[in-house]
């Protein structure tokens, strides 16, 4: 399907590069451009070829945020109703791995886009903030929400009331994400860990996103039990003997997905 705002590209096996692309407006997240990454991640998440999935935008902007020329004037209803949340929702529910490749700015929307993936590398320059709070709202896309799930109450409090930005070293230390390269590099980096976990056991990639994203939404008891189940379920996998036997006979596991 053809985008006006998304570039889809297969950088590696088993790879597919999403690329935000609005450069003028630093890739700000307009219905269309949500729209299109709702289409772009119901496709990849079910093609087969596709094992994980990188996003990403520009070496000066990952994305800054919802369009807000587009949301002046709307009504609260107006916002209800447009497919508004969809882009953030696809890209949060998709079973694929994603990883965002984030240089420049990542505000607002465009953090919560990251937020939404499974891992963030950075590059030196990525700035990653909440400044809803300037504009007389607050995120809307589940920054409030990923945020203090993963970096705790205070500092989300400090990044959404008060607009505090994390440079790409400090969101590091903070374990929003798990590496920073330089510009030059960064989205290659990202490529690459995309095609590792390309090449491992397509159902065991998959459980295990399902079973570390359950934390998010349940008691200790329930995803120790979950993940049990899951765990267990491998084992009717071809690929679970294929692995165990490759291990014993050393030599390089050759994964089905069956
Ligand atoms: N929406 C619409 N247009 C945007 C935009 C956005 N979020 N961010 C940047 N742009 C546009 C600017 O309006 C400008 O367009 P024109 O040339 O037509 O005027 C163009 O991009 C370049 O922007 P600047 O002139 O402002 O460039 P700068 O280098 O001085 O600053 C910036 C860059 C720091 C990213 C600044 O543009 C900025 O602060 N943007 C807004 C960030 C923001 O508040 N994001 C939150 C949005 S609300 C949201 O996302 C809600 C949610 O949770 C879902």
């Amino acid at each position: 399907m053809p985008y006006t705002y998304l570039i889809i590209e297969r950088p590696a096996e088993g790879v597919a590069l999403v690329r935000l692309n609005r450069p003028k407006q630093y890739n700000a997240l307009n219905l269309q451009v949500l729209q299109e990454l709702a289409a772009a991640f119901r496709e990849l998440d079910q093609d087969d070829s596709v094992r994980a999935i990188v996003i990403t935008g520009n070496d000066k902007a990952f994305a800054a945020g919802a369009d807000i020329k587009e949301m002046m004037e709307k009504t609260a209803v107006e916002m209800k109703n447009a497919p508004f949340i969809s882009g953030w929702d696809a890209v949060a529910l998709a079973q694929k791995p994603v990883i965002a490749a984030v240089s420049g700015y990542a505000l607002g929307g465009g953090a919560e886009l990251a937020w939404a993936c499974d891992m963030i590398i950075a590059s030196e320059t990525a700035v990653f903030g909440q400044p809803e709070i300037n504009l007389g709202i607050i995120p809307g896309a589940g920054g409030t929400q990923r945020l203090a799930r993963t970096i705790g109450k205070y500092l989300t409090m400090e990044m959404v009331l008060n607009d505090r930005r994390l440079t790409a070293q400090e969101a590091a230390q903070f374990g929003l994400v798990n590496h920073v390269f330089p510009v030059e590099t960064y989205l290659d980096e990202a490529i690459k860990l995309a095609a590792k976990i390309a090449s491992r056991a397509p159902l065991a990639v998959r459980f295990g996103k399902e079973a570390v994203l359950y934390a998010f939404n349940s008691t200790l008891d329930a995803g120790l039990q979950h993940e049990r189940l899951l765990f267990y379920t491998l084992f009717c996998t071809e690929d679970q003997k294929e692995g165990m036997h490759a291990f014993v006979e050393k030599r390089k596991p050759r994964w089905k997905g069956a």
